[in-house]
């Protein structure tokens, strides 16, 4: 049976993304009650980073230990990756001797290319276009707070770059609507808007996007590799902060979300992590536990 991989949210179905964050929440439940797992005993799983994280590492790898494997941290410094060895020679080679592979990278032709010559399931842990992992622990938040998203309308406030990218696979796959705010040429990919035209509205003036939301969400206005373009971007995004205004004209229970890292004074106004709407550190928890759940999904074929 040829190895099920997790490149965008579109790998799955609703029903199984659905299973996957409720198994999430369960895992979530078991940890913190102590309970020892160990369905995941003597597997490992292969971590490729050509980009920093702190959230995807540590969530994985510890993620991995929890449920009684290991995981191997692969940096193309310290690979043949790094010194020009195929994509696929390597896919062929790594995915022989793991029982998963996650990669973090630029192009997102390039973990396609790997899956599409590994055995083993991989993951995408954030491309340049899509970082569908975050998704899951957004869901899994949003559901633990409030319920179903189901109906919900989410504001996306800020670049139209590989988190908003998500959220607009996510706004198909879980029936929610999604406003997009950014300014003029910071849109999210022209093929992905046809494609989800009835799904997802795109506005210049934030206050617009974020009225009567049930979720505000933002991203950095620089992403990884988007460094040289830190200062002009800075110009551009400026008004395009979530602050404690901005969330007075949501929803009276909408909720913030970030994925994190963040930048105080650029994308949320310094107040806006403790903010009473705020469930970012929670968000970021649950990178572990929907990653459990995910690992346990590819790896074993199952949810229990
Ligand atoms: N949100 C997220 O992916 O964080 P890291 O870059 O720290 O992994
Ligand atoms: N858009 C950001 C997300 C970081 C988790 C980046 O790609 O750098």
């Amino acid at each position: 049976m040829a190895a099920r991989h997790f490149l965008t949210l579109n790998d799955m179905t609703t029903t199984e993304l659905e299973s996957l964050v409720d198994h999430a929440s369960k895992l979530r439940d078991e940890w913190h009650q102590g309970k020892v797992r160990d369905t995941l005993k003597n597997r490992v799983l292969a971590m490729i980073f050509e980009k920093s994280s702190t959230r995807t590492r540590v969530s994985f790898e510890a993620g991995m230990a929890q449920l009684g494997g290991s995981a191997l941290f692969l940096s193309p410094r310290d690979t043949q990756l790094g010194r020009g060895e195929p994509i696929e020679d390597s896919a062929i080679v790594i995915s022989s001797m793991v029982d998963a592979v996650m990669i973090r990278t630029f192009a997102h032709d390039t973990v396609e290319r790997f899956a599409a010559a590994s055995r083993a399931p991989v993951i995408n842990a954030l491309t340049d276009d899509f970082h569908p992992c975050q998704l899951l622990a957004d869901m899994q938040t949003y559901r633990e707070h409030r319920g179903s998203i189901r109906g919900a309308t989410v504001a996306w406030i800020g670049d139209g770059n590989n988190m908003c990218h998500s959220y607009v696979n996510a706004a198909a796959q879980f029936d929610f609507h999604l406003n997009v705010a950014c300014p003029e040429g910071y849109e999210p990919d022209a093929g992905l808007l046809k494609a989800h035209g009835d799904r997802v509205t795109v506005f210049r003036d934030p206050a617009e996007a974020a009225r009567k939301a049930n979720l505000l969400v933002t991203d950095v206005w620089a992403s990884m590799g988007q460094e040289e373009e830190q200062k002009i971007r800075e110009q551009a995004f400026r008004s395009y902060q979530i602050s404690p205004a901005l969330m007075q004209v949501a929803d009276k229970d909408a909720l913030f979300m970030h994925c994190l890292p963040a930048h105080r004074g650029e994308e949320i106004s310094a107040d806006m992590m403790e903010h009473p709407s705020s469930v970012v550190w929670h968000e970021a928890e649950n990178r572990l536990h929907a990653q459990k759940a995910l690992l346990e999904f590819l790896i074993l074929n199952q949810l229990d």
